[in-house]
């Protein structure tokens, strides 16, 4: 019994990349030529992004969809995430009898200036969430660091009403003092690194890279504000 609980938590770590993994080389994938020397390696490649979407999409499907869900996608960061975890939803909703009616809401978050989190936290978009009253609402980040972000968003959703609140993170950052409440629905748990791409910023730039990679330290230098 112990054993199949245990096997049950891993899942929900997602997919763990250890501290230690070094990453692919950028000379095996495509990536734009204006990031050249500010990246020192791919550690998620897009397809395999895509594929962890899928299954993450039919595991929510499982657990949500018996109800209306409405999801919030939290920007700019989690918008290449929820674009592509919503099509999947999509997709499994239009192929089978079991579908479900989906809204999907934004809300923006800013608390990162270069690669350190800021104290202020800035919530936009949620002032009025009223329609959330006895939905399910999925929560939609790109990343979760220390969870404090995620802390907050939830304690102001709830306020609202929902019928039930699910929190997906497509990357979990293994961070010390990082707070007790993890994503319900996880897609790698990566080391504690600044990672760029796939949506994710560093300063405003590398939004248009496909794969996630780490960020080096000219490329830090160089987009430095
Ligand atoms: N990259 C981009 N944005 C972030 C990160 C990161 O590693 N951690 C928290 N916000
Ligand atoms: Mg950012």
């Amino acid at each position: 019994m112990a054993e199949v609980d245990a096997r049950a938590d891993r899942r929900s770590e997602g997919i763990v990349i250890n501290d230690d993994w070094p990453g692919y080389s950028l000379d095996l994938f495509s990536y734009p030529a204006h990031y050249s020397g500010d990246l020192d390696c791919v550690i998620i490649p897009h397809g395999v992004i895509m594929d962890r979407t899928e299954r993450l999409a039919r595991n929510i499907m499982g657990d949500l969809g018996d109800h209306d869900i409405v999801v919030l996608c939290v920007l700019k960061g989690g918008y290449q995430f929820c674009a592509d975890l919503v099509e999947r939803i999509k997709a499994l909703s239009r192929n089978s009898n079991h579908t479900i009616p989906m809204r999907v809401h934004f809300i923006r978050l800013r608390s990162y200036l270069n690669d350190q989190s800021t104290e202020d936290l800035h919530i936009l978009g949620a002032e009025d969430l009223s329609f959330l009253a006895g939905k399910n609402v999925l929560i939609v980040e790109g990343i979760v660091g220390t969870g404090k972000t995620m802390e907050t968003l939830l304690e102001h959703v709830k306020a609202f009403k929902p019928k039930m609140i699910k929190v997906a993170g497509l990357l979990v950052k293994r961070v010390q003092h990082s707070l007790a409440s993890v994503p319900d629905y996880v897609g790698f748990e990566i080391p504690n690194r600044f990672v760029v791409g796939y949506a994710l910023d560093y300063n405003e730039y590398f939004r248009d890279l496909n794969h996630i990679c780490i960020i080096s330290e000219s490329g830090k230098k160089k987009y430095k504000v």
